[in-house]
């Protein structure tokens, strides 16, 4: 597959199919993600692979989690909407409206969306992307690098993505089940698997036009 089309297809997908992703096509993957440039070349990135019962333990403690009215904790702060800037949060509301006009309505939109969620997209894995607790901000930056790269890489294995901060909202239970040292932080969670034929996974979003964002001096 050319770069082109790899990054023109990829976008997320919020509901899988049960067709499990052999290992052997996961560390392709990751190995090729790992040419992602980083500071120093430090390559601060773990990846810790959940799948099978293991996934299915994280998804049941989520699932209590939620039932409980229990808000998500994660490792990175979540900043309230209204602080974003501007145009970021003009974005935002373009894309929730965009998601609403697929569907027929929003309650449709809603209904659809809250079910990918709480099900964590019914993915048969989710790559969870750690870093040193004893990181800079640079670290994280890496870290979105080696994951975009993770993405484009699955996608021209022919599986779909979504990167998620709703699979990294509970980091307690993640370090647990996965037996992550405490000294490492959760960037975000990967959902990978073989995308369904349903009308969430066909949306794709926009972006804004090229001459707003990109500045010749
Ligand atoms: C760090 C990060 C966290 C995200 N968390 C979620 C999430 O929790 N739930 C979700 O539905 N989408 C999540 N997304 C997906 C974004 O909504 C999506 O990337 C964006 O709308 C652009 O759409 P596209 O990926 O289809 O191009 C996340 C994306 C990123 C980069």
């Amino acid at each position: 597959m050319e770069l082109q089309d790899a990054i023109n297809q990829r976008h997320s997908i919020r509901q899988f199919t049960d067709k499990p992703v052999e290992k052997k096509t996961i560390t392709k993957i990751v190995e090729l993600a790992q040419r992602a440039p980083s500071w120093v070349n430090s390559q601060p990135w773990q990846v810790y692979c959940a799948m099978g019962e293991t996934l299915q333990k994280i998804k049941d403690a989520y699932h209590e989690q939620d039932i409980a009215g229990k808000q998500g904790n994660s490792d990175l702060p979540v900043m309230s909407r209204e602080d974003w800037a501007p145009q970021t949060q003009a974005n935002m509301k373009q894309w929730r409206s965009g998601i609403v006009h697929h569907f027929a309505n929003f309650d449709v939109a809603h209904e659809n969306m809250t079910n990918a969620s709480i099900t964590l997209y019914n993915s048969p894995v989710i790559l969870y992307i750690t870093i040193p607790k004893a990181s800079p901000d640079w670290s994280i930056f890496d870290a979105g690098l080696f994951a975009e790269n993770i993405m484009l890489a699955a996608t021209a294995y022919g599986l779909g993505t979504i990167p998620t901060y709703n699979s990294v909202r509970f980091p307690t239970i993640l370090h647990q089940t996965l037996g992550v040292p405490e000294d490492e932080r959760f960037i975000v969670g990967i959902s990978l698997g073989y995308q369904a034929g349903t009308t969430i996974n066909s949306y794709h979003s926009e972006r804004r036009p090229v001459d707003e964002i990109l500045h010749f001096n």
